[in-house]
């Protein structure tokens, strides 16, 4: 018996215990784990734009007729494995003219069909989502960085980041480069994703059915926080756009009180006004995101943090600590210095 025994042979003692009595669990345990990724927003299931819809459609129709050919091939395994009988044919070939033929059909002609068929759905759904029916609203112009998003609006004199807004319903073109390696802009509830390459300029488009808040993603892998370069899109209504952008377009706030300046001194004499810009003032870097109206926005380091003072806090102390690897240096302050600096910055709306 012992010498008989081959590769996936069960009858040994711990093998059988485990076939028997984990089987289940352990198939139960990784479908659930596979599923959890299925949860919560952002969904490509979960379209809120004409060209998501198509892309969903595409998917489904897709999935489905995966899952078609997965049950026919199992299925004839299945007869195959379990006929007893061989010279009984069901389904199965008897002679050889009868093999080369279910070779041919469900070898060759059968996927090819599919295959082909697949070919051109697909190709009509890129024409479709390719532009939209109607004449653009307005254009956005997006840059990334490792690992950030700078974000333009050509025409109005502004610049901020990880926030894209736009007016609902309303298609807007996105101009798309990079300013070192290849990202991928991609927010799954809107649109398919379009590689953002240095040197070159790729073009996409944005438009909501809702209101609301749609996360996006980076999703081309570019280094160690490819997983903290995040983005958010947000609809607005078309009087609470507009208010927006004459908001984003207004010079920084001025400090008021005596407080307040002191902070605005503390943060003009720091390191910081290297690398970032406050329109209106000597802070003209151009390495990280403009803090003009940093206040106003949602999240810090590209959907890291929330931007609330205290994460804001922790950020300038040591942003390393939760983004390791990105270009904001630690910067240890003096407690009073901190507090009036981060007045000031929370006042930037
Ligand atoms: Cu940028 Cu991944």
């Amino acid at each position: 018996m012992y010498g008989k025994r081959h590769w996936g042979d069960t009858s040994c003692g711990p093998a059988r215990f485990l076939k028997r009595h984990f089987k289940l669990p352990a198939f139960l345990t990784t479908l659930i784990i596979l599923l959890s990724g299925c949860a919560g927003v952002p969904s490509v299931l979960t379209p809120s734009s004409p060209p998501a819809r198509q892309v969903v459609t595409l998917w489904w129709v897709m999935f489905g007729l995966a899952m078609v050919v997965l049950l026919v091939v199992i299925g004839y395994i299945i007869l195959i494995v379990r006929r007893k009988d061989r010279e009984e044919g069901l389904l199965l070939p008897e002679n050889d003219a009868q093999a080369r033929a279910v070779v041919t059909w469900a070898g060759a002609i059968v996927p090819a069909i599919i295959v082909v068929g697949l070919m051109a759905y697909v190709t009509y759904v890129q024409s479709q989502t390719a532009a939209p029916a109607e004449p653009y609203e307005l254009t956005v112009e997006v840059r990334s960085h490792d690992w950030w998003w700078e974000v333009m609006y050509p025409g109005y004199d502004f610049e901020t980041a990880n926030e894209i807004h736009i007016p609902v319903g309303k298609p807007v073109k996105v101009r798309l480069t990079s300013a070192d390696v290849i990202h991928s802009f991609w927010v799954p509830e809107l649109q398919g994703k379009t590689d953002m390459m240095p040197g070159t300029v790729t073009t996409t488009w944005l438009q909501a059915d809702e209101p609301g808040v749609y996360p996006g993603q980076c999703a081309e892998f570019c280094g160690m926080q490819h997983a903290k370069m995040k983005f958010l899109v947000i609809a607005q209504e078309a009087q609470d756009f507009e208010n927006w952008l004459e908001q984003q377009q207004a010079p920084a706030a001025q400090a008021e009180g005596e407080d307040h300046r002191q902070g605005q001194q503390v943060f003009l004499e720091s390191e910081c006004i290297f690398c970032h810009t406050v329109r209106g003032t000597n802070a003209t870097g151009e390495v990280g995101p403009d803090l003009t109206h940093l206040a106003s926005r949602r999240e810090i380091g590209a959907g890291t943090l929330p931007n609330t003072r205290g994460f804001l806090a922790g950020w300038i102390v040591n942003a390393q600590q939760f983004k390791l690897g990105n270009r904001m240096p630690p910067m240890p302050m003096e407690g009073q210095d901190l507090q009036i600096m981060l007045d000031y910055l929370t006042g930037l709306e």
